[in-house]
């Protein structure tokens, strides 16, 4: 039976039994990448979570791969109520909230624990909780993995292979400031151009984590991948204020119940991709390499002009705090 035939023998039940038909709120989710990506199975795992605790009081109308625009678009949508929730990455999230932008630095985070614990520790819900302010509500931090930079021009070891690569950026100034000082050419862009222009030679690389990479099937448009995992993507939850402000206590109980297991249900998927993403890739035909500790470290060395912007902007205190956090 389909949903709209449950949905209308439900009513006529509740008709015939000379009770009030309920309308179901809809709920548009916005999300840049496909149903079987980490967006999608979290998406997926959000609505059944919510329809599970809600008695079907939510109807859900999935837009997947940027099906309402960019991410800076949905967001929009989301401050003035045209779309109720969003999965996104942290790349305009800046442009919203400031804060935000202080899990974008390079080589901030060593791994996933460290990145995990410090977004669901006090200073990753302290920058949540700021959405609040912005005609937005954070429900929880999911994340796509460390980033990694593929391109058509040459396989990378060292800052001198990126010279000058035209290499498309998230529209994020601290990823911006990171790429300018490494020496490329970095080209912000949103996502849903980035296949085309990829495809037509307008840009020679892009950089995204392999979550990203495998589900979208990036080799088709790209030969080399190099394993540099010079910053960790967070993602977000997020769900529009004046939708948020509609819900009753119970149904944010359950919004809030959903959106833990959807970035639970993310974060296993990117476990997932993490160990297998390489070799799929080999095998469709991509050059692989990985930056060694020695090459790493040469890239890091190469934005040190960079970090001196982010620690006037963000404060090294709080930079320092997130570096060495246990
Ligand atoms: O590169 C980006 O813009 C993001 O990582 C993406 C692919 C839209 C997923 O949020």
């Amino acid at each position: 039976m389909t949903f709209v035939t449950r949905s209308l023998v439900s009513a006529g039940l509740l008709v015939a039994l000379g009770l009030p038909a309920v309308a179901q709120t809809e709920v548009k989710i916005g999300y840049a990448l496909a149903p079987d990506s980490h967006y999608g199975v979290a998406a997926k795992k959000f609505e059944e979570v919510v329809k599970a605790e809600t008695g079907d009081a939510f109807d859900f109308k999935h837009f997947p791969s940027s099906g309402l625009g960019g991410e800076r678009e949905v967001i929009e949508g989301l401050q003035i109520g045209t779309i109720e929730a969003t999965i996104v990455s942290s790349g305009t999230l800046a442009n919203f909230v400031p804060e935000t932008g202080v899990f974008d630095i390079p080589f901030l985070f060593n791994g996933f624990d460290h990145a995990r614990a410090v977004l669901d520790g006090e200073i990753g819900q302290d920058i949540l909780a700021k959405f609040d302010n912005v005609g937005l509500h954070g429900l929880a931090w999911g994340e796509q993995g460390f980033r990694h930079i593929t391109n058509n021009r040459n396989a990378i070891h060292t800052p001198a292979d990126v010279a000058g690569l035209k290499l498309r950026t998230m529209e994020n100034p601290v990823h911006l400031a990171a790429f300018n000082a490494m020496g490329a050419a970095p080209t912000p862009m949103a996502w849903p151009e980035v296949v085309s222009s990829l495809q037509q030679g307008v840009i020679d690389g892009q950089e995204n984590p392999l979550s990203v990479i495998v589900s979208v099937k990036l080799n088709e448009v790209q030969k080399y991948l190099t394993l540099s995992g010079h910053v960790y993507s967070p993602a977000m939850l997020l769900v529009s204020k004046p939708f948020w402000d509609g819900l009753d206590d119970a149904q944010k109980a359950a919004f809030e119940k959903a959106a833990t297991e959807a970035a639970a249900e993310m974060r296993g998927y990117v476990d997932n991709v993490e160990t297998t993403g390489v070799e799929t890739l080999k095998e469709r035909g991509m050059e692989v390499n990985a930056l060694s500790a020695e090459e790493k470290a040469a890239f890091q060395e190469s934005i040190a002009a960079a970090y001196e912007g982010y620690y006037d902007t963000y404060g090294q205190d709080l930079v320092d705090s997130i570096v060495n956090f246990k």
